[in-house]
């Protein structure tokens, strides 16, 4: 227990009374010389997808015991999707700065960062990149396959997928009942490619998590192993003293993009690796993104873009098999937590042929490119972002007039009004739902189908915002249109009837309105005055746009790396 000592001004009464007071768990005097690992501890019954963690815990702290080490678990904010209002990603930042600030603040020389729903595991990578004490990633797992007669079920695509059925008249209230018993059965977080599982097989590709660690299912015996593994791996960490910043390199971002790409990853990726890179000065712009989606091959058959699940991907080999097949656009060298490379930890990975429509072979993709394509336009100049394989192809080109909702509670009152002119080749526009406007940027980009519509059959129309959607959904939605509509973005003066092109081969998104009426309504335009207290005041004063990874800007280091 040597890191800084509370500020007595006596730095050997501090150490004394460190001693005196961490004794009632039982160590003893040579114990405190040991590395002390702590377990960033997320547990939470209210996040339900973190419900299961504590025998996780548990075989963490055997395994950091076997390895030499003290473990001391301590809490951090628990953020699940499904119970936190308005969005889990207004306190993503919150759950960044507690993580930093308990990390730097206790006496640790490592630690296991516990995570699993959406915006846990980002926010712990982005509190330990800024910390840069040595860190390891552990999720709580995906959930087993759900099932209902006879069919596989996926959180929360079928939530979605059964709910917009029920709402077009060809589900049952009934069969909804049954189906909604069926699609969360076990423990852990949602079991499709939704930003959860994305988020865990990108920090093994950042090379903070043991590989193959993020598909285990949450119930899994292999779990709980991989648990015991992590305690021994983190304190070996400390003695090589093998810190984030060592490990997060521009390099090592580029793998965990490529991987993104390659497995139809969550389209919330995007901005959460952009804000982890920017937390050590490192920038990803946009168009890498692009740039690596284009030349990335599509591999993994995991909905909401393909046919399988993360059960599924576990036993074709998890993230390892991804990486694998990769290996030739990857940067192998990079250092990983393990204190091998990625290269060496790649070596021995063999994937079965059993489960070849699973992970498919580099030369053999499901599609030639990437699953996220980034537009730019005068509707968006800074940038937005189109799942391309979890849309309907046939709307990757189009051209429609917008009906526009300028916010959330606009979308909520008007959009089953069965008044509400709008044909299915209509474009639904929704302001006011970025970072600052909602505020939190929610996952409302996914706009639902007008009901009058879904029972005439429509189950796809273009949809735009500057909002995110989960990465479970799916739909021809084009999200994170920069800058937003409430610092003045081009999608504030978008008015219902405006004709707008849609061209993702092109990465062109233009609103069809004349130079000179846009800077007639820009005129007209004022900035939504900022109101209300505390944390969420905070927030829409220093939070940073989509392309910037909506970081707090008095987060970032002062030097940053073009
Ligand atoms: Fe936690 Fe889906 S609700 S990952």
């Amino acid at each position: 227990m040597t890191k800084a000592v509370t500020s007595y001004g006596d730095r050997g009464f501090s150490q004394f009374l460190r001693r005196a007071f961490n004794r009632h768990l039982g160590y003893s005097e040579e114990d405190f010389d040991k590395p002390i690992i702590g377990i960033c501890n997320t547990f939470s019954e209210v996040n339900r997808c973190h419900s299961h963690l504590g025998p996780l815990i548990e075989a963490i702290k055997r395994g950091v015991v076997m390895a030499g080490g003290v473990p001391l678990e301590f809490p951090t904010i628990s953020l699940g999707e499904i119970n936190t209002s308005p969005t889990t990603m207004l306190y993503r930042n919150l759950a960044a700065m507690d993580t930093e600030e308990m990390i730097r603040a206790q006496p640790i020389d490592g630690v296991v960062l516990l995570g699993g729903c959406d915006k846990v595991t980002p926010a712990q990578l982005m509190g330990a990149a800024s910390a840069d004490i040595p860190a390891i990633m552990f999720t709580g797992g995906p959930m087993a396959n759900g099932e209902y007669e006879g069919r596989t079920l996926g959180a929360c695509s079928d939530c979605r997928y059964f709910w917009q059925e029920y709402r077009g008249g060809s589900v049952s209230e009934a069969e909804l009942v049954k189906i909604n018993e069926a699609l969360a059965p076990t423990a852990g977080h949602c079991m499709v490619m939704g930003s959860a599982s994305t988020m865990a097989v990108c920090s093994e590709a950042l090379g903070l998590m043991l590989p193959g660690a993020a598909a285990i299912p949450a119930t899994h015996n292999k779990r709980m192993a991989a648990a015991q593994e992590t305690g021994k791996c983190i304190v070996e960490a400390v003695k090589l003293k093998l810190t984030p910043s060592k490990i997060l390199t521009r390099n090592s971002f580029e793998n965990a993009i490529r991987l993104l790409m390659a497995v139809g990853g969550s389209s919330n990726a995007v901005i959460h690796l952009i804000a982890i890179a920017g937390r050590l000065g490192i920038e990803l712009p946009l168009g890498l993104f692009d740039e690596l989606s284009r030349t990335t091959p599509f591999l993994a058959n995991l909905r909401p873009a393909g046919k399988y699940q993360m059960e599924d991907l576990y036993r074709a080999g998890g993230a390892p098999a991804v990486l694998k097949e990769l290996s030739p656009l990857l940067h192998l060298g990079e250092m990983t937590i393990t204190g091998e490379t990625l290269g060496e930890w790649l070596k021995d990975v063999t994937i079965s042929e059993t489960y070849r429509d699973i992970v498919r072979p580099y030369d053999n993709p499901l599609h030639p490119e990437g699953g996220i394509a980034v537009l730019h336009g005068n509707l968006a100049p800074r940038g937005a972002v189109i799942k391309t394989k979890a849309a309907s192809k046939s709307l990757l080109k189009h051209r429609g007039k917008a009906v526009v909702f300028t916010s959330v509670e606009d979308l909520e009152t008007r959009i089953n009004d069965p008044l509400l002119e709008v044909s299915p080749e209509d474009i639904l526009v929704l302001q006011n739902a970025g970072p600052i406007g909602a505020p939190g940027m929610p996952e409302v980009g996914m706009l639902p189908i007008p009901e009058k519509l879904l029972k005439q059959g429509v189950r796809d129309m273009v949809r735009i915002s500057d909002a995110r959607m989960s990465g479970t959904a799916f739909g021809t939605v084009v999200l994170h249109v920069t800058p937003e509509a409430a610092v003045g973005g081009v999608i504030a003066l978008v008015r219902t009837g405006d004709e707008i092109e849609l061209d993702v081969e092109q990465r062109r998104l233009q609103l069809l309105v004349p130079v000179e009426e846009l800077a007639r309504r820009q005129n007209e335009w004022s900035p939504p005055v900022i109101q209300g207290r505390g944390y969420t005041r905070l927030y829409r004063e220093h939070v940073l746009q989509a392309d910037e990874g909506c970081d707090f800007d008095f987060l970032l280091p002062e030097e940053t790396d073009k």
